[in-house]
């Protein structure tokens, strides 16, 4: 599994539909591949930049780009200023406690729990009161990855205990803050009745099709309808009604199997030793061989309501079971929901769900389980620039019990074996999705993928057109008559990532503007400015194919032209992820997620600012994931 523990990609899926790269080879050329934006003309995009959004905003860039940098701090163009809100450790503003992070280390697993947890990832901005467009008010909500125990525990990995694990497990899933504006700064309220952390220790609701299934059930929870926590939960989602959705991604690599491990489980990518957080030691939910189903109730979406803090969260089975990357939300004209949803691995696919039923915007409550019914689709792109979305539903498409799907939920809990089967197209890691508000287009970063086209794996197709896939892409699609439940789509390649004057053919971007490489965050501000983010592995950043790339970063594009400019760039070590704005436009909050993380991705406790002390600078005495702000000082639409 080699040193990425957190966006471990190594394939799993050796399933064997992949018969596009034959295909390819038929209909297109290597350097018509290579230019990728050429396979597909889109005659019909509905509008460019001309039109104004609800707010008057064109949706044109405004800023310089900044070059880019291998700096230890958060570089933003001229006209912009930068605040740091929210660090791992701040005290969330519980009114059962609020602990004051401490040197060394030294706070204790039961004040995690009341504390910001580590590697801060996707996050959504809900104003206060709830239904309102309040830009100075609100609930912000957020994933924490994964921990660096490195950091976390003042001898890291030594002297390992119980009290160990229960800290990293309080490090993990969601805060819930409430934030204002107080003279023109945000700040985080303390105390606030909403401020609340869901870890993998909080009790959550199974819902929806796969509820109760015998695969679900433990001895812990014979019924199989409560999952003790969620963790890994990377980028995200939300709903009209106004909950969050929080999305389960490496969640394979916490558990171990040291006996014969059974397909299902290595289909996900459970492995005799996992990534080592080294929870089964003192949890024995994590012994996958002792408790397999365990590994059930883990890759899905969760959805929580950050307005009612005694809610419990709820996984929401009928969107699948996956490496959950992010939800990105569609509506139909009539007000169902669609999200799209990326399987972040290699050779894995790309997932749509069209609920059942409308969402009721004039009643909250009558929105709470709709998500528990709907339909699955996974995505295959033909060669030609046309796509279908396959329906993973019993008896469709080869779903029946004769193989192996003896109902609908056998489906979801094992959606990458019914994906397999239904032959979709094997994606170079599909991480974020976004969707563009103008036309409804979607939009999903394939972060990189460099086993396409190695010795025994899947070789190039029209939409994964490079072997060795270093950069990675961004690839996009319209949906047939811009219906979001459409069954069939229309796709091309937006960007292929990597600098356009690399000598290497295979590895030269096409990128108009500034360049980059495995894009991962996505995003769509309201006047259709595409934002991305990007996560260079540490292990091969400012190195090797990535020498002279400069640390992670930020850019922002015009769908329309191409047209791509670097907007932020961030401290040493760090991925930048988690996107959202006020609804003004005038205050855009972001992720810096594990600065000074080192190519091991477990940092040595005795030397924890070996590579960066952001952002604390002089005072520092770890480095700290935080959330940040960035406003125009002018006090304009941030992208203007
Ligand atoms: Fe957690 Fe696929 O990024
Ligand atoms: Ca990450
Ligand atoms: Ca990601
Ligand atoms: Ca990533």
């Amino acid at each position: 599994m080699g040193k990425n523990y957190s966006d471990a990609d190594t394939a799993s899926n050796h399933s064997s539909a992949d018969s596009l790269a034959q295909l390819l080879q038929l209909r297109l050329s290597r350097r018509q591949l290579l230019q990728g934006a050429a396979i597909v003309p889109f005659m019909s995009l509905p509008l460019g930049c001309a039109s104004v959004d609800s707010r008057g905003d064109s949706g044109e860039i405004g800023f310089k780009s900044v070059s880019s940098s291998t700096a230890d701090g958060v570089r933003v163009p001229e006209g912009y200023n930068v605040g740091v809100l929210y660090r791992w450790g701040d005290a969330i503003g519980s009114q059962a406690g609020m602990p004051a992070f401490l040197q060394g280390a030294a706070n204790s697993a039961a004040d995690q729990a009341l504390q910001a947890g580590m590697h801060h990832d996707g996050m959504h901005y809900f104003s206060l009161p709830y239904g309102s467009k309040n830009s100075t008010h609100a609930l912000l909500v957020m994933n924490h990855e994964y921990t660096d125990d490195g950091l976390l525990h003042a001898d890291g990995f030594n002297n390992w205990s119980a009290e160990k694990v229960k800290k990293s497990q309080n490090a993990h899933g969601l805060s819930v803050i409430e934030i204002e504006t107080r003279g023109g700064r945000w700040a985080v309220v303390r105390p606030s009745s909403y401020a609340r952390r869901v870890t993998a220790q909080t009790t959550i609701r199974i819902a929806g099709p796969a509820a109760g299934h015998a695969l679900l059930t433990t001895e812990g929870d014979p019924a199989g309808n409560a999952a003790l926590g969620t963790f890994n939960n990377c980028a995200n989602g939300y709903t009209p009604w106004g909950t969050y959705l929080t999305c389960e991604e490496n969640w394979n690599g916490y558990f171990v199997n040291a006996g014969t491990i059974p397909p299902d489980q290595r289909r996900y990518g459970v492995t005799a030793k996992g990534f080592g957080y080294r929870w089964h030691e003192f949890d024995r939910r994590f012994d996958a061989a002792a408790h397999p189903n365990e590994t059930n109730r883990f890759g899905w979406i969760v959805e929580i309501d950050p307005f009612t803090p005694n809610a419990p969260p709820v996984k929401r089975t009928a969107l699948g079971r996956l490496k959950h990357e992010g939800a990105a939300l569609s509506l139909t004209a009539d007000n169902r929901v669609v999200y799209y949803m990326g399987d972040d691995q290699q050779f894995e696919y790309i997932y749509k769900f069209v609920s059942r039923d409308a969402y009721n915007a004039a009643d909250r409550a009558a929105n709470r389980d709709l998500l528990d019914h709907g339909t699955l689709y996974v995505a295959k792109f033909d060669a030609d620039g046309s796509g279908t979305w396959l329906e993973l539903s019993h008896n469709k498409n080869g779903l029946t019990a004769a193989n192996g799907f003896p109902a609908q939920a056998d489906i979801l809990i094992r959606t990458r074996q019914a994906a397999d089967a239904a032959g979709a197209t094997k994606m170079d890691r599909p991480e974020w999705t976004a969707v563009n508000p103008r036309d409804k287009s979607v939009y999903c970063t394939l972060t990189n993928n460099t086993a396409r086209g190695a010795k025994d794996q899947p070789g190039v197709d029209a939409a994964n057109p490079r072997a060795n896939n270093v950069f990675g892409h961004i690839i996009r699609w319209h949906e047939q008559s811009g219906d979001p439940a459409a069954s069939q789509f229309k796709w091309d390649i937006f960007a292929m990532a990597g600098d356009p004057l690399l000598a290497d053919t295979n590895k030269r971007g096409n990128v108009k503007g500034d360049s980059f490489g495995s894009p991962d965050g996505l995003w769509f501000d309201p006047a259709g400015r595409l934002w991305i983010q990007t996560d260079v592995s540490t292990s091969v950043l400012n190195s090797g194919d990535y020498a002279g790339t400069g640390n992670n970063q930020m850019l922002c594009a015009d769908p329309v032209s191409g047209r791509i400019r670097r907007f932020l760039t961030g401290p040493k070590g760090c991925e930048i992820t988690g996107i959202t704005m006020t609804p003004d436009g005038t205050s855009m909050f972001i992720n810096i997620q594990h600065p000074g993380e080192t190519a091991s991705e477990r940092s040595d406790p005795a030397q924890p600012l070996a590579v960066s002390n952001w952002p604390d600078g002089a005072a520092a005495d770890r480095p700290r994931s935080s959330t940040i702000v960035i406003r125009k000082d002018d006090s304009g639409v941030v992208g203007t």
